[in-house]
């Protein structure tokens, strides 16, 4: 039934228009990653990556530009008019003729979806042999989700849209989450005879389920634990609730396997960060992007950590401190001022409150690499204006600006001397008693 293993379709042609933006919707961000972007990693994860469909359509050039320039095995079909969900499924109907797996469908714009939730909702359908599932979920406020009507027996025999529901099929408590997994072989003629015969005029992809009621093939919904998972992306209220979500979900897996949290409404990090046991992040924390932070570190109050971090054990990043693109390895610190881009830092490291790695060359538009090797000092307000290395047991004294690199054991010292002078102060008050006499 399953030779072919499992491919999805991720409908995103869809306008977004109550986003009321320039940018298609589904590329609208949550810590800095298109929410499309988690939809295609949880499928990833959820080992759906053999071959997978994205059909776009409105703002259908940024939205390919991203993905084939993010994932491979991933083909982009254009629906040039949106005339449904089933027409946009339609649209993949000839790259899939001989296939004989299983079909994912999923929405690009339902970021929160677990690989989890995924997995089980595929065994649910392989494991009963059914030739349909539909995803489901119970609401206490169904309005403006598709139906599942089930018969007497509770067999699923329909989905029906809001618009076209009567008022009792309304009171259904049992709403389409939008995901199905479709047994292609068997299904897939169905969408050779949809209809827009309803009240929105639009090629139903949710009418694949009567059809195949029809022809005495087993439809199952399969009613997810979560519904937070289900929630859609159509406004920026939405949007915010998402990261929301997000954010909350991430951060009680973090308290679960031993990270100190100790302000979780404050603290923002993103689920692509890994964080090990004993570490303590304290107040006021945004951590978006890819990072790794070890164990025993403190990070907080107040850090930024932009992605791209690669941080040891017994590391210490505090306030007002930036982090970009940095490897930092164990029992180094940066607890005041600082930015730290492009650089990688050794063991046992101190930079001083105020540094600043100048990475960036604005007339070339380049980013240059700042080497901080082990056992280094880096003194109060010095900038290390990269490309520049500094070996280990080096000292940058403070208020230096570093453009060259600095050898192994020595004093690097830009500053000019201090210079002193003696009784300055009642000379000046003597001369200004004589002028004015
Ligand atoms: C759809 C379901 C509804 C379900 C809900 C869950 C149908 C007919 N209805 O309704 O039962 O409860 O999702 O969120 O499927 N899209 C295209 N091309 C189109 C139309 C839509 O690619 O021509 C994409 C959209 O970009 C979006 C997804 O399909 O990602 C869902 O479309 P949307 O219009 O939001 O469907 P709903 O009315 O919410
Ligand atoms: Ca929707």
């Amino acid at each position: 039934m399953n030779e072919n293993g499992v491919k999805a379709i991720i409908l995103a042609a869809g306008k977004g228009t109550r986003m009321k933006s320039d940018l298609p919707k589904v590329l609208h961000q949550i810590y800095s990653k298109p929410i499309l972007s988690y939809v295609l990693d949880m499928l990833s994860e959820a080992g759906v990556n053999s071959e997978n469909y994205l059909v776009t359509g409105h703002g259908a050039d940024k939205v390919e530009e991203f993905a084939l320039s993010h994932y491979s095995n991933l083909k982009c079909v254009l629906q040039s008019e949106q005339k449904g969900t089933g027409d946009a499924v339609n649209r993949v109907y000839s790259f899939l003729k001989d296939y004989k797996g299983l079909v994912v469908v999923v929405c690009g714009d339902t970021p929160l979806i677990t690989a989890q939730t995924m997995k089980e909702f595929i065994e649910y359908h392989k494991s009963t042999a059914s030739s349909l599932t539909v995803m489901s979920a119970i609401f206490d406020e169904p309005y403006n989700y598709g139906r599942i009507v089930r018969d007497e027996k509770g067999d699923v025999k329909a989905i029906v849209e809001e618009k076209d529901a009567t008022p009792e099929q309304k009171q259904i408590k049992e709403i389409n989450a939008g995901v199905y997994c479709i047994d292609w072989a068997k299904v897939s003629d169905a969408f050779l005879s949809l209809t827009s015969n309803n009240a929105q005029g639009e090629y139903y992809l949710t009418d694949i389920v009567s059809w195949a009621v029809k022809q005495n093939l087993k439809v199952q919904a399969y009613p997810i634990k979560n519904n937070n998972e289900v929630l859609g992306i159509n406004s920026r209220v939405q949007l915010a609730e998402a990261m929301n979500i997000l954010t909350q979900r991430t951060l009680k897996k973090f308290m679960d396997s031993g990270v100190t949290i100790l302000s979780p409404e404050t603290t923002f990090i993103s689920p692509d960060t890994q964080i090990g046991p004993d570490t303590v992040i304290l107040p006021n924390v945004y951590i978006q992007g890819k990072n790794k932070i070890g164990s025993h570190c403190q990070i907080g109050p107040f850090s930024h950590i932009r992605g791209g971090a690669n941080i040891g054990d017994y590391v210490k990043i505090g306030n007002f401190v930036e982090v970009k693109n940095t490897t930092i390895k164990d029992h180094t610190n940066a607890c005041h001022l600082t930015y730290l881009g492009d650089s990688e830092l050794g063991e046992n490291v101190n930079i001083g409150a105020g540094t600043i790695t100048a990475n960036y060359n604005h007339l070339t538009k380049e980013k240059h690499k700042t080497k901080i090797h082990n056992n280094v000092s880096i003194g109060s307000n010095s900038v290390l204006v990269a490309p520049v290395e500094i070996r280990d047991n080096a000292t940058v004294a403070a208020l230096s600006v570093i453009t060259k690199d600095v050898e192994e054991n020595a004093l690097a010292l830009t500053r000019s001397p201090m210079k002193i002078f003696s009784n300055w102060f009642n000379k000046k008050l003597q001369e200004f008693k004589g002028d004015n006499k």
